[in-house]
């Protein structure tokens, strides 16, 4: 049965006092998850041990770095089903949608072609296309929501049936909203109405709460970061299906050292090896391990519990919040759409900042603002919300903790 309270124990950061007599409550794990000592135990071993460049030498270092760095990437790749040749590292989601449109976009799209996303991308997965219509001369459509909560799948069909779309992409699970998308639903649209488009699958929400499969899910490009999944900061990855990197339609977008095949003054050729080929530069061997760890820490939960469990806080988050005057939960009621991750409200009285200022005097750290997802903000006439997010250390108590810290916002504000 899962315990968050055996799991939170992996997490040495979160038993401590932020304030005199308040004990930290974690829930910003959307922005940032924590991560577990064993991660952080396997980073300072490499670096205390093994620490050489890979591939560059041989050396007894050089030879373990190296192991240590394929044996990581085949572990990751794994975890989202994906072969070890599919994953790039990149340094997080947002390195990887650049990646595609450096790496694909500029290659394939050229003018009138028509890009696909939604009004619930975070910045990652909006602005860069908006840069990459400037580069090509292709145009975005942006797919609204119903409700204010959930893809329209009927404006999204309708757009995807327009000629030329060459590019679909979208999120799994809303950073702002909570909500799941359909994806299965939305790859069969894009397969049967758009059929040279690729799709990108931005999953830097749903790798970290509920199971992925990149081949299952049959998209062409898969987006993530580690920081997010209880790995550190600064590494994430980019999956791509392989026949786009064998056939050269993705080509590599970072140039120098370690993808090269075989260089002149004035040209060189590139890496038959396709780990080589997308790995310009030294890469973040750390990192690489820690990230690693994390998906071991995560299977060993099984991410089915991590998910029933999510869900759980999900359901538990809406009643409890709920009771409180005055603050209104954004996105799909869970009982009606499936949601994971976080809730977010906003209050008629109290502003984001203040709720999360005076939240955060109480322990209970949240994040307030737009979430880089400033249309959706926009578009539903939120100048701000606050947004209590989740892991798998997270626990009602946690919950009950924000709920309760509501009560000095109440005396605050004379509520
Ligand atoms: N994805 C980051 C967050 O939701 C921006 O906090």
């Amino acid at each position: 049965m899962y315990d968050p309270k055996q799991v939170k124990k992996n997490f040495p950061v979160l038993d401590q006092e932020v304030h005199p007599g308040k004990p930290l409550v974690y829930l910003d794990s959307a922005a940032t998850s924590q991560k577990p000592k064993k991660v952080i135990e396997v980073m300072a071993h490499y670096y205390l041990n093994d620490n050489a460049n890979v591939h560059r030498g041989v050396h007894v270092l050089s030879d373990r770095a190296t192991d240590a760095w394929d044996r990581a990437k085949e572990t990751v790749a794994q975890f989202v089903g994906a072969e070890k040749d599919e994953l790039i590292f990149t340094r997080n989601t947002t390195e990887a949608t650049n990646g595609i449109a450096y790496g694909w976009g500029d290659h394939n799209l050229g003018k009138g072609d028509v890009i696909v996303t939604t009004l619930m991308e975070h910045h990652a997965n909006l602005v860069v296309w908006q840069e990459l219509c400037k580069r090509t001369g292709a145009n975005l459509e942006v797919v609204g929501l119903k409700d204010e909560a959930t893809i329209d799948l009927e404006e999204f069909a309708k757009i995807v049936k327009k000629p030329d779309v060459k590019l679909v992409a979208f999120v799994h699970v809303s950073n702002s909203l909570g909500t799941v998308n359909p994806v299965k639903e939305m790859v069969s649209l894009v397969r049967k109405h758009a059929k040279e488009a690729r799709i990108v699958l931005d999953a830097a929400q749903s790798v970290p709460h509920l199971p992925v499969d990149f081949h299952e899910l049959d998209v062409d490009f898969l987006c993530f970061s580690g920081h997010k999944m209880l790995g550190p900061m600064g590494i994430g990855g980019l999956v791509v299906k392989k026949e786009l990197l064998k056939s050269g339609e993705m080509q590599p977008w970072l140039f120098g050292g370690g993808m090269i095949g075989n260089v002149g003054e004035q040209q060189a050729s590139y890496a038959d090896d396709l780990t080589d080929l997308f790995t310009a530069g030294t890469p973040d061997v750390a990192s690489a391990i820690g990230l690693a760890e994390a998906c071991k820490f995560l299977d060993n939960l099984g991410m089915e519990d991590v998910m029933k469990h999510d869900f759980e806080l999900v359901e538990y988050a809406f009643k409890q919040l709920s009771g409180i005057k005055g603050l209104e939960i954004v996105g799909p009621r869970p009982e009606k759409y499936n949601r994971l991750g976080s809730v977010a409200f906003v209050h008629d009285t109290v502003h984001a900042h203040d709720l999360a200022q005076i939240l955060d005097s109480e322990g209970v750290a949240v994040r307030s603002g737009h979430h880089c997802t400033m249309p959706l903000h926009k578009a539903c006439g939120w100048q701000a919300t606050t947004r209590a997010s989740f892991n798998v250390y997270s626990t009602k108590e946690d919950i009950d903790a924000l709920v309760k810290a509501f009560d000095k916002v109440a005396k605050i504000f004379k509520l």
